[in-house]
């Protein structure tokens, strides 16, 4: 039997990585995300037929409460509001990691073999699911604009070290003596040191954090599976963590940032930085506005347009009329691109998913990289509710929280249209140069209404 449920997990293993390797690309990515999810139900399957402790009554239960839970979410959840829940749901991982260690040091499984590695993999299931579960909590409550965005306590950094080593030392003499009250002090100075760590992080960091949680969910996972002694745990586990860790870095690249720093929480913008940044008179009398049908004019002679979407794309669920626009402009033989910053919007590929869901075909996404050098040869560029990733200030001033990170080029457009409601800063709390650029115009308003107006412009002209 026990070779069966091996094999078993064996075959979601090879379906989990067959599923990752789909989801590499737009096209394959439906089937990879079925060919996981198959995977998934096999690994299930064998877990459900290797039960020791629980009997199937119990498991019911669970499925039907966790399951109901779980619809119930999916099915009322705002579009906009999935980055927070994401965030949240890594901590629910690292929370059931935790809950697992607990349990399975007041009351071992028959199948736990209680040698020194089995204690080392339950100090680090405990460790790392408190650290993910008290940081995504913090993570959320940034998300969701209920926490402060960078936030410095007195000594945060020498407070995160100590308690970084209290870690160590705590984890060091349970593993050597099994004492359950070190065990539970560990789990508090954990749970404080997850704070701690996503505390300091704010401005335009928050994508790094989001991915490394996500990434230290899996590792939590993966420790959890050698204390249950469970293959298909320990499989999976490791592909989140290293996943993550992959998706860490493509985003710390993306913000010019060391993974070093964020991994040892580095406070990435400083206290100086943040008294610097200036209030709403950066704008006064320097702000042009114009309408949709002025817009629609510029339009008349252009010959390549660039839309560079952001999170009000999102927030305005504005994806349908946005393609309906490029459809229009198409038509009248202007060559038109879609922008794609890889931290736009709040979470990872977030652009993408909108837009495609409005179906924009796929080759019309061009990656930062790949669409800057070809902003100085376009007529107009409309900033569709964008704001921190098209802000000059990351490129040309040093003092700037976001300085450093690399940003979509629309400033060296020859016109850029600006679509927002207001002037209001974007996630990283700072005002945005490109508003007030002699070469800027601002179109006010929800961006759906907005492209509403300007599609019957365009029709009309
Ligand atoms: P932001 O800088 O957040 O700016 C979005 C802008 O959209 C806001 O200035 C807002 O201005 C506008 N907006 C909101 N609702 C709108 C609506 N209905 N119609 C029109 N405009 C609307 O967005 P971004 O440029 O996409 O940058 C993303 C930021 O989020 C970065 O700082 C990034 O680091 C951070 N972040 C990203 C992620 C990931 S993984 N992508 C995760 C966490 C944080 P008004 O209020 O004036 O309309």
């Amino acid at each position: 039997m026990t070779q069966l449920i091996n094999l078993a997990y064996l075959v979601a293993a090879v379906l989990f990585i067959l599923g990752l390797k789909g989801l590499g690309s737009p096209k394959s990515a439906p089937r990879g995300n079925l060919t996981g999810a198959v995977g998934m139900l096999i690994a299930i399957i064998a877990t459900l037929v290797d039960h020791h402790v629980l009997t199937f009554g119990w498991i019911i239960a669970g499925m039907v409460v966790g399951g109901g839970i779980g619809a119930y979410i999916a099915r009322t959840v705002k579009m906009t509001a999935m980055p927070e829940m994401v965030g949240l749901l890594n901590g629910f991982g690292g929370a059931a990691s935790l809950l697992v260690a607990l349990s399975e040091f007041i009351a071992p499984s028959a199948s736990s073999a209680e040698t020194m590695p089995w204690t080392i993999a339950l100090a680090l299931s405990a460790v790392i699911g408190s650290v993910t579960l008290t940081g995504s909590i913090v993570a959320w409550a940034k998300l969701q604009g209920y926490a402060e965005k960078a936030m410095q306590l007195p000594n945060q950094s020498l407070l995160r070290v100590v308690l970084g080593l209290g870690v160590l030392a705590l984890s060091v003499l349970f593993i050597m003596n099994g004492w359950g009250f070190i065990l539970f002090l560990l789990v508090v100075v954990a749970l404080f040191l997850g704070i701690l760590l996503v505390l300091a992080i704010g401005g335009a960091d928050m994508p790094v954090v989001i991915a490394l949680l996500n990434s230290y969910s899996g590792l939590a996972a993966a420790a959890t599976g050698f204390v249950l002694m469970n293959n298909g745990l320990i499989i999976s586990g490791s592909l989140v963590g290293a996943s993550g860790i992959i998706l860490s870095q493509i985003m710390c690249k993306a913000m010019n940032r060391s993974l070093g720093t964020v991994l040892f929480g580095g406070a990435m913008v400083s206290e100086e930085q943040m008294a610097s940044i200036p209030g709403k008179e950066f704008y006064e009398g320097k702000v042009k506005s114009c309408g949709a049908e002025e817009v629609a004019m510029l339009m008349e002679n252009a010959q390549k347009v660039v839309i560079a979407p952001g999170y009000g794309l999102a927030v305005a669920q504005a994806q349908h009329v946005t393609q309906e626009l490029a459809d229009l402009l198409e038509k009248r033989g202007i060559d038109v691109k879609f922008a794609i910053h890889p931290v736009a919007g709040r979470m990872p590929g977030h652009m993408n998913v909108l837009l495609a869901e409005a179906e924009v075909p796929y080759d019309k996404l061009i990656e930062m990289d790949n669409i800057n050098p070809e902003f100085s040869q376009t007529d107009v560029t409309i900033v569709l509710g964008a704001n921190d990733v098209v802000n000059p200030a990351a490129r040309d001033d040093a003092s700037s929280p976001i300085y450093g990170m690399p940003i979509l080029d629309v400033d060296k457009s020859r016109t850029v249209i600006v679509i927002k409601r207001s002037l209001s800063p974007g996630f990283a709390g700072i005002p945005n140069q490109l508003f007030i650029n002699d070469n800027s115009l601002m179109l006010f308003g929800d961006a759906k209404a907005v492209l509403q107006d300007l599609v019957r412009a365009v029709i009309e002209l």
